[in-house]
């Protein structure tokens, strides 16, 4: 029997899950999931998440619950998707030193994705990268390829770590045979959500995100310091939705109809920005609904959560070492077999 396509995709344990997380990735892996096309894995990519938080182990490790969390809330079901933690699959260690041998270090130094976010964490590395950092592109590739995955949905931030793995997988088949699963990369249909302060990222260390965990009055309030139009400050000035963060987030989260009541009023002067606020954080709080009300039912049954984690585990650790001993004979390396 022919088996369904896998797909793998991860996130980094190193803080609570947001709406820019919902819509850039969440939803597509929900529906994906729901399709009933594939066979879908998440990991929960604690050693990547140690490349640059290597001195801050209990952030780790506490976020790991977090996002296990926050994917279970949103709609994955460990019935049709595997979740698993990366630290207890020794075999991705054991690829990614496989792999360094087959990239050079200025491909890795060229990544766009490691250069943009090497800019980003000049008070982790200073001016002097790790090794194990440089690297984490490598160990990404033995996550995808180890389960053999065939799509990889993730933002496009992601794309440059795709097609370091495409790569590899390339010039492994080239010298060992034909071996491994060249995997594509599948983009969200939603594009990047802006924060509320109207910065193009939104972003736990830029303070401008509205957590899927977050209150109700956390929301609230939240809405009611996001950025508006600067030049309307009465109520009858006329406004521009263009450029005002609310009327942004009403897109995401409104109705059209409501939308376009809003950006009338509001170009008319007829509406006030506290009362536009008002009625975004209600339909926020409306959607992101079923989302906390789950996450509060696993945060009160962890039991639950430790349960899905080891089957996910113990199923994701099986079928790694099913494709390591595929690599080790290829590489030549299945000694006592
Ligand atoms: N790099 C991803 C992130 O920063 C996390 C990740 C690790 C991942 N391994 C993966 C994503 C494999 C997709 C496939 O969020």
């Amino acid at each position: 029997m022919e088996r369904k396509k896998r797909i793998l995709t991860g996130d980094r344990p190193t803080g609570r899950l947001h709406i820019g997380h919902y819509f850039g990735s969440l939803k597509t892996r929900v529906e994906l999931q729901n399709s009933g096309e594939y066979d879908p894995f998440i990991l929960i990519a604690d050693v990547q998440a140690l490349t640059d938080n290597f001195n801050n182990p209990q952030k780790v490790r506490e976020n790991v619950r977090q996002v296990v969390l926050d994917n279970l809330s949103c709609g994955i079901d460990p019935e049709k998707t595997t979740i698993y933690i990366q630290s207890m699959i020794p075999e991705v260690a054991e690829l990614t030193i496989f792999y360094s041998n087959l990239v050079t270090v200025s491909r890795l130094q060229r990544n766009p994705t490691v250069k943009t976010e090497l800019a980003q964490k000049k008070e982790v590395f200073g001016e002097n990268i790790t090794y194990g950092f440089l690297g984490y592109p490598v160990s990404q590739a033995a996550d995808i390829t180890l389960y053999e995955g065939e799509i990889v949905p993730v933002g496009e931030d992601q794309l440059p770590l795709i097609e370091q793995t495409r790569e590899i997988v390339r010039k492994f088949n080239s010298i060992y045979g034909d071996v491994l699963v060249e995997p594509e990369a599948v983009l969200s249909k939603n594009k990047r959500v802006k924060g509320l302060d109207g910065n193009d990222k939104m972003g736990k260390s830029l303070g401008n995100a509205i957590y899927l965990s977050d209150s109700e009055e956390e929301i609230t309030k939240k809405v009611m310091g996001a950025v508006t139009d600067p030049g309307r400050i009465k109520k009858d000035d006329l406004g521009n939705p263009d450029i005002c963060m609310v009327a942004y987030y009403h897109n995401l989260f409104s109705s059209k109809e409501e939308i376009d009541t809003v950006c009338k009023e509001c170009r008319a002067g007829a509406r006030g920005c506290v009362a536009c606020k008002r009625q975004l954080a209600n339909n926020i709080i409306e959607e992101l609904r079923p989302i906390r009300e789950k996450r509060e039912y696993y945060e009160k049954h962890p039991e639950e959560v430790d349960k899905i984690l080891i089957e996910g585990t113990k199923k994701a650790q099986e079928v790694a070492r099913q494709t390591m001993k595929k690599v080790k004979k290829a590489m030549k390396l299945d000694y006592f077999e």
